[in-house]
């Protein structure tokens, strides 16, 4: 069976494509939410995971961030002739056996859409924590679940509670490419947060970004898309002091 990630080589080039354009909601909302919450980055190292083309990760290491390394399945990167900025093929899923991060530690790890992927949320999670300095956290992005729950609702005729509370893998029509499907497994709030306990951490902070007023009637296809499917949560995620984590699973 293809992997959930399969699909990527393929797709990303699409999903770069329409990430560029002026009205995207990454361009509109996402990324300058995840800017703010990052606050000021000097002097910040980052390990950015599923970075896509690697474009934040260079506008980061523009705005003064530390030596940085993005990971992303699909290989697809942007050039850049800077030493430091590392943009590496591998796998989320795989983080011990990435030769450009072993032994090292980062100030912020980021999943930005794309913890979704992660094969064992739990231990990918675990791993990334194991990879914080002290004093780092993880920036953590998804899709509000709600969202699926809608189009499984909608595609299924069933209620928005049978389509929320679901367990089957569902194939995912994105927006980029009408011809590549994308498999998705359904996940609640509670299985999030509780994702999040496992791996030993705490949400500090959860964000549901919006599109500003006058974006909102600038570009009313978005404003209408985002009220009826809600955008992303954002959640910053630090490490449970030793002692106080959950069980393992
Ligand atoms: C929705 S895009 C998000 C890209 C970027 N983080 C952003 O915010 O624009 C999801 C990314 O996850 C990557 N991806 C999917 N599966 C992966 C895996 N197993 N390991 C690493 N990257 C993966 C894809 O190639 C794609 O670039």
């Amino acid at each position: 069976m293809e992997s959930v990630s399969e699909p990527w080589s393929r797709l990303a080039p699409d999903y770069e494509r329409a990430r560029s354009r002026e009205d995207s909601l990454d361009r509109l909302v996402e990324w300058p939410a995840q800017r703010a919450l990052l606050g000021d980055v000097s002097g910040v190292s980052f390990l950015d995971l599923g970075c896509g083309n690697g474009g934040k990760l260079l506008e980061l290491v523009e705005d003064g961030a530390a030596a940085s390394v993005g990971i992303d399945i699909s290989g697809n990167f942007i050039r850049h002739g800077r030493a430091d900025l590392e943009l590496v093929q591998a796998d989320l899923s795989h983080l011990a056996s990435v030769p450009e991060i072993e032994g090292r530690t980062f100030d912020r790890i980021m999943f930005l859409q794309s913890f979704g992927y992660a094969v064992d949320p739990v231990r990918t999670l675990r791993t990334a924590r194991s990879l914080l300095s002290p004093d780092g956290y993880i920036l953590l992005t998804r899709t509000q679940p709600i969202r699926y729950a809608i189009e499984r609702a909608e595609a299924n005729g069933t209620s928005l509670g049978e389509g929320y509370f679901a367990r089957d893998p569902h194939a995912h029509r994105n927006g980029w490419n009408e011809e590549i499907t994308l498999t998705k497994r359904p996940y609640t709030m509670s299985d999030l947060l509780n994702t999040f306990s496992a791996a030993g951490l705490w949400v500090e902070t959860t964000l549901e970004p919006q599109l500003s007023e006058a974006d909102g009637e600038r570009y009313p296809h978005k404003q209408a898309w985002m009220d009826k499917y809600l955008g992303i949560l954002i959640f910053k995620l630090l490490p449970l002091p030793t002692g106080a984590q959950a069980p393992a699973a």
